[in-house]
């Protein structure tokens, strides 16, 4: 998944030839998942339609400060487009515009959405070759970059003037990949690494039977995909579960039985910087496993069961480096039991959901969840969605990892 997915992206277009290059920028921004809207100079008009940028955006295109041919003439707000944007793009970005944009200068809606904007800002320069390393562009790419606008610099190639040389506004595609690196390497959990368990355990009883639980994995995957968008690297150890991850900072690995999650997590717990145990773990597995279908012959039937191996114990064991995190799923008592859990299992933090609270707990698309620290401070959330709940708890580690 693209960085840019869901993001508000707002590009700027001026009035270069490479403008026509910007029906293709819309297209990956959109395909990357973003929100795209745009803005063009004056002078980009003669370069690219606003009809074909608003087709490809499915958004209006921005180019006066008010709608001249509607009877009562509205008012284009720069100041709410600055804002609606998490990133602005300004490409092609022409020696002019950039001389506007060094200098402060306001006399088209770009500059004035451009000078309202508090997001991070990247420009794509395009000019002819010796318009590129002309001293004074030279002076207003480094003045624009002392503001903490990013460049995004010209490609090498042939240029409208029929010379060849650097000042080509890079390609679109390279354009995506730039800001998709320069963002990626931004993220807060870039180069931690997670280990997550989600989803119930089966049993085996005999070959068709099993012992499991209600656990859907949601809120697992939900945690998974949470410190993943944040650029931690995911290991996610999942019980038997309908759920998909797509992520491609998410290493899904499948497993069955408690067994088999024990062996997988141990695997990955040394080279992690957290663990965080979400899975619903049977507690206790048939001693026997039958090697054929029982037969339903006699009226009543006992299985024999023996302890799993408690999984996230075990990590509170071998703990070194690793911020740990465990869930309790309590009925009853539930304070007092996740303090014994937090101190018995060695763990940093706990996430307390009680199957008394209403939408809590299993199978459901919410959780009200109470975090409880390694000091016994408590703080109680609300009923969120366990995607909010999920980010919850990522951003207690993007703390940690911040200090
Ligand atoms: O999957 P969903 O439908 O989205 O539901 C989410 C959930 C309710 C399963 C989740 O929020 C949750 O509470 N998971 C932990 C459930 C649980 O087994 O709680 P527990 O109190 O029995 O276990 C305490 C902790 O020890 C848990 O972190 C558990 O993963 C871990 N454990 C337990 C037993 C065992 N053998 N090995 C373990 O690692």
């Amino acid at each position: 998944m693209s960085v840019l997915n869901g993001k508000n992206v707002l590009l700027g277009v001026s009035g270069g030839i490479a403008a026509y290059k910007t029906a293709s920028l819309v297209r990956l921004l959109i395909k990357a998942g973003a929100h795209v809207q745009v803005v063009m100079t004056p002078a980009s008009l003669d370069f690219v339609t606003p009809l074909t940028l608003s087709t490809l955006s499915k958004n209006p295109v921005y180019s006066t400060f008010y709608n001249e041919e509607e009877a009562n003439a509205t008012w284009n707000n720069h100041v709410e487009l600055a804002l609606w944007a998490d990133y602005m793009l300004i490409a092609p970005a022409t020696a002019n515009t950039l001389s506007k944009m060094a200098s402060g200068t306001c006399d088209n809606l770009l500059m004035a959405t451009y000078l309202s904007a508090k997001c991070p800002v990247y420009f794509a320069p395009a000019m002819d070759l010796d318009m590129y390393i002309h001293p004074t562009t030279k002076i207003n790419f480094d003045k624009l970059q002392s503001f903490g606008n990013t460049i995004i610099p010209a490609e090498s190639g042939e240029l409208a003037s029929g010379l060849s040389g650097e000042g080509r506004m890079a390609e679109p595609e390279n354009i995506i990949q730039f800001i998709e690196k320069d963002l990626e390497s931004k993220l807060p959990l870039k180069g931690i690494k997670v280990l997550i368990t989600a989803g119930p355990t089966y049993e085996a009883i005999d070959p068709v039977r099993f012992i499991g639980n209600h656990s859907s994995g949601k809120m697992g995957f939900d945690i998974a995909t949470a410190a993943a968008n944040l650029g931690a690297e995911v290991v996610l150890v999942s019980g038997p579960t309908h759920l998909q991850m797509k992520h491609n900072l998410v290493h899904l690995i499948r497993v069955t039985s408690a067994d088999e999650m024990y062996e997988v997590c141990h695997q990955h717990y040394e080279s992690s910087d957290v663990a965080i145990a979400a899975a619903a773990v049977a507690d206790y597995k048939p001693k026997n496993i039958a090697t054929q279908k029982i037969k339903k012959t006699e009226t009543t039937f006992t299985i024999e069961l023996e302890k799993n191996k408690d999984i996230l114990l075990s990590l509170g064991q071998l703990k070194k480096h690793q911020f740990l995190i465990g869930f309790a799923l309590e009925t009853e008592n539930e304070i007092d039991n996740a303090k014994i859990k937090i101190e018995k299992k060695n763990l940093d933090l706990i996430v307390l959901n009680s199957l008394n609270d209403k939408g809590a707990g299993f199978g459901k698309p919410t959780n009200k969840v109470t975090f409880i620290d390694k000091d016994f401070n408590i703080f109680e959330n609300p009923l969120k969605s366990k995607e909010l709940v999920a980010e919850d708890i990522v951003n207690l580690i993007v703390k940690k990892y911040a200090n």
